[in-house]
């Protein structure tokens, strides 16, 4: 079928997302030949709007698994403001090397829920947002391979499909959360955590306010007083490392990552 162009819609906090979902789009287009496009849905005023797209552009829905889910509060968004006119689409979900659960097949009922045609999905690993301990290089050379060869993949069924309709969609069960683990293997309740400032070390520069997905930091860079996803863009953007998380279940959390996911987990494309 004929390809106009590709559409990378991506939500990506802490920016691996965006980075790895980019370089898959370069290495589509490229067998494609055609060009990228990129709609980036991270910030709160961008998720306030429609987004439509055509039958002939190639989408590319990428998102951070959270609790081996699509995050919770931006899924309804991803519902209402995409709209895709039989668009074929590939799912791409990034999770930080523990699971990405059931992730890529919610993103695929999205992506058909609403108009789209879902014939490819990947999960690939990003570095953890909560700890550069865990995947803090990933994606790195043999996944890159991993990502061409899924691209060609895709490429090819693009390619040898007359319309979206011949496509195979990819459609599955949808698990429950995953309720995140202490040290001790008990459940960490971190729900209710909010980030902290160093107050000597915040400059009141405003970018942890620009940043936030959800809007909810104050304009004095301190208060939190919106809903706090945990995706910790606040503090990977801080210049001064000035934010920080203190909540001890949290804390444990990320213990228990650093010690039981520091190996490396594989891939996956369905
Ligand atoms: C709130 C939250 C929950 C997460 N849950 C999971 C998870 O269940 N499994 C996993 O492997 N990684 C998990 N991660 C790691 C992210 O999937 C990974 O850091 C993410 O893809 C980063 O995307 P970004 O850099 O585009 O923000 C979680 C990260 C956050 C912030």
């Amino acid at each position: 079928m004929k390809i106009s162009g590709i559409k990378v819609i991506y939500f990506s906090p802490t920016g691996g997302t965006k980075k790895a979902s980019l370089k898959f789009a370069s290495q589509i287009a490229d067998k494609l030949c055609v060009p990228v496009e990129n709609v980036d849905l991270t910030g709160m005023d961008a998720r306030k709007g429609e987004y439509h797209f055509a039958g002939d552009d190639l989408v590319i829905l990428a998102c951070p698994t959270y609790a081996g889910r699509v995050p919770n509060k931006i899924e309804p968004d991803l519902r209402s403001i995409l709209h895709f006119d039989g668009s074929p689409c590939i799912v791409f979900s990034t999770f930080g090397n523990r699971d990405y659960g059931t992730a890529p097949y919610e993103l695929a009922d999205i992506a058909a829920s609403n108009g789209g045609v879902p014939f490819a999905a990947g999960a690939f690993v990003v570095r953890h947002a909560f700890t550069d301990k865990v995947a803090r290089k990933r994606p790195d050379r043999e996944d890159k391979a991993e990502m061409e060869s899924f691209a060609e993949m895709a490429a090819e069924k693009i390619t040898a499909a007359n319309t979206a309709d011949e496509l195979d969609r990819i459609k599955g069960e949808i698990g429950p959360y995953y309720r995140p683990l202490k040290e001790d293997g008990t459940p960490a309740v971190f729900l209710k955590a909010k980030p902290l400032t160093t107050e000597k070390d915040c400059y009141r520069c405003g970018l942890c306010v620009k940043v936030c997905p959800m809007g909810s930091i104050d304009p004095d860079c301190m208060t939190v007083s919106g809903i706090c996803i945990k995706c910790q863009a606040c503090v990977h953007s801080c210049p001064t490392r000035a934010k920080y998380f203190d909540d001890p279940d949290f804390l444990s959390h990320v213990r228990m990552l650093e010690r039981d996911f520091s190996g490396r987990t594989e891939n996956r494309v369905f």
